[in-house]
């Protein structure tokens, strides 16, 4: 049986509990990135948000091998989940908005709390943002986009294709990282309709897990999108 821990938002303590109105957690996991240690806490009642997912791991193990450059770069990732992702990126120098849907934003900022130095806490937002509501309250002149096995329900993939579309611009650059499971349209998301509005190139391939890492940016003569999903 797993025990829910109710942790104190600050510190690294991650065995102290609290009584009172406060993030809970079932488990901390340890990971290590570009030299960095991190503590990433998954909370109770989260549903597929309380994970590390190997597609995050992927990205983060990406970024490591190719040793892409984040220092003073704009970013925003999608469906931050943990925030794992984000969280390299901002100790990696990225000015950084991690957004997901309201329940989520908590477990986020727990784990900023405990991740980031607060002499680089200024470079990073939380920010509640789903995918075909909320996109227009961004601005559209960030130079990555992120995403992390975002890509598992059709139902969400018209709403994300628009929140991809509305936020890049020309010049902005987007990692996706895909595991591709049966029965969901993964891969014709991936292969049929993001080519519709971004040039898409496979950067890395994880065979054993049937991960994808896609670079993308968006093509200048795409056709025009609507706003809402
Ligand atoms: C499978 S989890 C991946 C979490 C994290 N990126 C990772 O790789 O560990 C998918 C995330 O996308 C978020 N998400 C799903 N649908 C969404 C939507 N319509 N708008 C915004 N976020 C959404 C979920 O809340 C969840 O945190």
């Amino acid at each position: 049986m797993t025990t829910a821990l109710c942790l104190e938002n600050s510190g690294d303590d991650a065995s102290k509990k609290k009584d009172h109105d406060s993030p809970c957690f079932i488990r901390q996991d340890n990971f290590e990135f570009c030299g960095y240690s991190l503590k990433i806490a998954m909370g109770v009642n989260l549903g597929v948000s309380a994970y590390v997912w190997d597609s995050g791991i992927a990205l983060c193990r990406y970024f490591e091998k190719e040793k892409i450059s984040f220092t003073g770069k704009k970013v925003i990732e999608l469906g931050s989940g943990t925030g794992i992702v984000g969280i390299l990126v901002t100790l990696l120098g990225g000015a950084v908005t991690m957004t997901d849907q309201p329940d989520t934003l908590k477990q986020i900022e727990y784990n900023v709390s405990t991740n980031i130095p607060t002499a680089s806490r200024h470079r990073l937002k939380v920010r509640p943002l789903t995918w075909g509501e909320d996109q227009t309250n961004f601005p559209t002149d960030y130079d990555f986009i992120l995403g992390s096995d975002i890509v598992y329900s059709s139902v969400t993939y018209p709403s994300l294709i628009r929140t991809l579309h509305y936020l890049a611009n020309q010049g902005t650059t987007i990692y996706l990282s895909s595991e591709f499971r049966k029965g969901n349209g993964s891969l014709s998301f991936h292969e049929v309709l993001l080519p519709e509005y971004f040039n898409c190139l496979v950067v890395d391939r994880l065979e054993d897990k049937d991960i994808t890492v896609y670079k993308m940016t968006r093509i200048s003569t795409s056709p025009e999108i609507g706003l809402r999903a």
